[in-house]
């Protein structure tokens, strides 16, 4: 088949000919998202090739290794312009002449949303599909909600597009998506195939009612869902194809499309988009090549350290773990073999996978293993002494140039890197527990930390699959600093009146996965109260102290590892309130002459948003966050911050930085020293700006 010279190029869609057959090409890299200038390029395309008696088939290509992703996101955020996306499949769907989708790579959103309205789909076995507009809060707007059950059934189009799943070639072929795989030259296989395809508009074909797994299904989305709305409204409008005419689907599609773009959700879910890719951003990089990641270790087998040996192993990377003697070490292969139990266990993982990682983990004593490692990460015991000691040992045992990291969570990485003769190559890496499941990397850097060290562990989080926030070294970083004060007024809270069970139920209502001593409960609270202690030379005597955690402690009620902490834990280890807990409370408020009062759920909730944000803007202004995107992000992926709120400074922005200060100023008189508005609040409110907008 010979290839006619390009016919015509709109922008970034082209139209050429190969004999009868045209084919049309999106180019518009990096990822092939549909801007206007692609819907109008495709739309002009339809039209002009509908008049066109020449052409006897229709071939719809992306560029290789991407056919066309969704909708162009940073569109989103104005009204979305003319031809809009329904206007293109509405066209693809009109024409006479067969047409198919040639997919190779990525057909995403709105990519797939073209696809469906062509005659056939073929793909290349490294094809990915899917419906994935509910990650951004909102459900496809062309169609997708209508044509995917027609393809493959009610239930099955509830779980993919109300969890947003991506399915590969394979999947999608045998889900009833694709037609067939094309093994070599989808292009010219697409192109032989086309002429002869018949004509199967999804639009004029009826949906069977679907029967017991629907409601299975429903339930699994809506589960899964925790309270995005978008995936309610996907499920509405997929379970009423049954019984409802094609175009009046496509209307509610539509009009929900464009309701829940403006919604509350779908602007914090694309805000936290933005984020996560803003966030590898670091000034100062540009042209600074990162160090070799090849051979890596671990110092410290204990929670985190067999965690984060886990999360390198699950990267393909292998890793030395190095403990204190030959039993310590016994002990960390045994905590690694029951970490990959409970992921098998939770259905995570596959049996036959957990012998391939633990090949890549060899636990030992023997330091010598660290002469030639690239980058090696600390995570012994929270003590300086002990830290420098293990840093000492590593500027004489590590090869130059190697990246010497610390997992410390609170300590002074300066001082740390001070243990060395080489501060510049060490750098904090800060994971969060369980370190091989929670995402995200607090990169800390040093006052000496080299450029391309930064750069080595922005590699290391992207090979890993987490999401990095780069922070400069002070007290607790960033996110652990902000924690800080929000467990801090969350006991102003339960002195001045509230139950922890009420402030638990308030974060949990307002989006948390967990509210904070329930978290506490899980963490331990020794730890807390080791950080206290370390304090205590340092608060201000104006800073009220609530000691009801000491009191808890000194109880032997360290949390659910002791059976008893802010909560009882019974047998099946399950929580519940405990009246001991509440006479503590009580005595504690007598003692101090506090008259308890009620607090509402709302009051709780902005509360604590309030002074995360507080906090937060004097992590900015000291520099220790770049943005305060990178305040939300670690607070999302580390904290359980509830996505579809955005993160504490973005939710600030949206409650209005004037209500925020009058909130602080009340959370001051509650707190007393430390509890100051801070300078960039004052100064932000009462400009009438944003945390958003604003720049160093
Ligand atoms: P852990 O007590 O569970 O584990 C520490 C491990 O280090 C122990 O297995 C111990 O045998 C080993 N160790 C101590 N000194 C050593 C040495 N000189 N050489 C080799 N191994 C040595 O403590 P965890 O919770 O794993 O904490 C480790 C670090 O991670 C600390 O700096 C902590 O602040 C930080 N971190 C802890 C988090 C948590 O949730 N537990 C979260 C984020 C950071």
């Amino acid at each position: 088949m010979s290839e006619a010279p390009t016919r015509e190029r709109t922008g970034p869609v082209s139209v050429a000919r190969r004999g009868d057959v045209a084919v049309i090409t999106v180019t518009n890299p990096p990822v092939n998202a549909i801007s206007r200038a692609v819907r109008a390029g495709l739309l002009d395309a339809f039209r002009s090739l509908a008049a066109d008696s020449s052409v006897t088939a229709v071939v719809i290509s992306g560029r290789p290794g991407r056919f066309i992703a969704g909708a162009d996101i940073r569109e989103m955020n104005s009204a979305p312009e003319p031809p809009h996306l329904p206007e293109v499949v509405a066209a693809i769907e009109a024409l006479d002449v067969p047409v198919v989708a040639a997919i190779d790579g990525a057909a995403l959103g709105g990519g797939l949303e073209i696809a469906l309205a062509c005659d056939c789909r073929l793909a290349t076995p490294s094809a990915t599909l899917g419906l994935t507009e509910t990650r951004l809060g909102i459900v496809p707007g062309a169609g997708g909600t209508q044509r995917l059950p027609r393809l493959t059934g009610i239930a099955a189009a509830i779980r993919l597009i109300g969890e947003g799943k991506i399915l590969i070639a394979r999947e999608a072929l045998k889900s009833g998506i694709l037609d067939d795989i094309m093994e070599t030259d989808l292009l010219s296989a697409a192109c032989a195939l086309a002429p002869s395809i018949a004509k199967r508009r999804l639009s004029a074909m009826g949906v069977a009612p679907g029967g017991d797994e629907v409601d299975a299904a429903i339930a699994e989305v809506i589960r899964r869902a925790k309270g995005l709305p978008a995936a309610a409204r996907a499920v509405e409008l997929i379970q009423a194809t049954a019984d409802t005419p094609f175009a009046a689907g496509l209307g509610r599609e539509r009009a929900a499309f464009l309701e829940l773009r403006e919604g509350p959700e779908a602007k914090a879910l694309r805000h936290l988009f933005f984020a996560e890719r803003e966030a590898a951003k670091v000034p100062g990089l540009d042209g600074v090549t990162a160090r070799p990641l090849g051979n890596l270790a671990v110092i410290g087998g204990g929670t985190m350290g067999a965690g984060i040996a886990a999360a390198l192993a699950d990267a393909g990377l292998p890793v030395t773990l190095i403990e204190r003697d030959a039993d310590a070490a016994a002990s960390a292969t045994a905590r690694l073999h029951g970490l990959y139990e409970r992921q098998v266990a939770g259905g995570r993982l596959a049996r036959a996978e957990v012998e391939t990682r633990l090949m890549r983990i060899t636990a030992s004593a023997d330091w010598s293993a660290l002469a030639d490692v690239d980058l090696v990460i600390e995570a012994v015991f929270e003590d300086i002494a002990v830290k420098t000691d293990v840093f000492r040992r590593l500027d004489e045992t590590a090869r130059p140039g190697a990246v010497l990291a610390t997992n410390t969570s609170y300590l002074d990485l300066d001082a740390i890197a001070a243990a060395t003769c080489r501060p510049g190559d060490v750098i904090g890496l800060h994971f969060f527990a369980p370190a091989n499941v929670m995402k995200l990397l607090e990169i800390v850097r040093g006052a000496a930390t080299a450029p391309d060290v930064v750069a080595t562990a922005l590699a290391l989080a992207r090979r890993m699959g987490k999401q990095p926030v780069v922070a400069h070294n002070g007290d607790g970083f960033i996110g652990n600093r902000i924690f800080a004060v929000y467990r801090r007024h969350a006991e102003y809270l339960i002195e001045d009146g509230a139950s922890p069970v009420e402030v638990d139920a308030a974060l949990e209502a307002y989006g948390f996965a967990m509210g904070i001593f329930a978290v506490s409960d899980l963490s331990g609270l020794d730890i807390a109260l080791a950080m206290r202690r370390r304090r205590d030379a340092t608060r201000s005597p104006d800073e009220r102290y609530v000691d009801i955690a000491d009191r808890l402690c000194a109880a032997g009620r360290l949390g659910r590892k002791t059976g008893a902490g802010w909560y009882a834990y019974g047998a099946d280890g399950r929580k519940r309130p405990d009246p001991a807990v509440a006479d503590m409370l009580a005595a504690a408020r007598a003692e101090k002459g506090i008259t308890p009062r009620r607090f509402t759920a709302q009051e709780i909730q902005r509360r604590l948003v309030a002074v995360m944000a507080n906090e937060g803007a004097r992590v900015l202004a000291d520099g220790i966050a770049l943005r305060a995107s990178d305040i939300d992000l670690a607070f999302v992926h580390g904290y359980g911050f509830p996505r579809l709120k955005g993160g504490p400074m973005w939710a600030a922005d949206r409650i209005g930085l004037a209500t925020i200060l009058a909130e602080i100023e009340a959370a001051h008189r509650a707190g007393g020293a430390g509890s100051e508005p801070a300078k960039l609040l004052i100064d932000l409110a009462r400009r009438n700006a944003t945390f958003s907008d604003w720049r160093p």
